[in-house]
């Protein structure tokens, strides 16, 4: 598959799943990175991996993904809603990742670090003490409403131990990253049926 990939900051994801193409692991080939932030990160991750980056203005998102030839994108970190016209051009071709297990902690202000902090608040609850708490990645497919699209993939960790919320991102993103590769590799095989 022809990968657009869309973000807006660290870019670990992005990586991963760059790393996965080099290694051989994925067959597929990440033809064009997309940030709407200038500054992120993850634009300078994939210029040094050789792969087309560039900052967007969101109206010309859409311009840049057909010229790109892509046939799937991947939201690793973006920060936007997706408009309508593309949502619907690329019906089951967009997913999104999310450090949480969905339908819980998902939807709009549960991004970033907030999204763990809400975690690490209810893992607390008193209700909870002396359980066994997961938390977790969820890979699913996008639409017009933050977080809600179908649930693709989904993978718990258990963060028990885990002290602070900045604990609880780490453990999930080392899961996050194995998740995408996983997700796009589905993908492949399923496109490959
Ligand atoms: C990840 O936690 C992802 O689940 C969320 O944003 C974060 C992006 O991290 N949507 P990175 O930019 O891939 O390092």
């Amino acid at each position: 598959m022809k990968i657009a990939i869309l973000v807006s900051g660290r870019g670990s994801n992005l990586q991963a799943i760059i790393d996965a193409c080099i290694q051989g692991e994925l067959s597929s080939k990440v033809v064009i990175v997309l940030s709407n932030k200038e500054e992120a990160y993850a634009l300078k991750r994939a210029k040094n991996l050789g792969i087309k980056a560039e900052y967007f203005k969101e109206a010309e998102l859409e311009k840049h993904i057909i010229e790109s030839h892509a046939d799937l994108i991947i939201l690793a970190g973006y920060m936007k809603k997706i408009p309508e016209d593309l949502l619907n051009n690329f019906k089951g071709k967009i997913i999104n990742i999310h450090p949480s297990l969905l339908p819980k902690f998902g939807g709009k202000g549960f991004y970033g670090m907030n999204v763990h902090r809400a975690v690490l608040a209810d893992m607390r609850l008193d209700s909870n003490r002396g359980k066994k708490y997961f938390s977790g990645a969820t890979i699913h497919f996008v639409n017009n409403e933050y977080d809600e699209g179908d649930i693709f993939l989904q993978e718990k960790v258990e963060i028990t131990d885990c002290m602070s919320a900045e604990e609880i991102a780490k453990r999930v993103l080392e899961i996050e990253h194995k998740l995408l590769v996983k997700a796009v590799k589905k993908l492949e095989e399923m496109e490959e049926r």
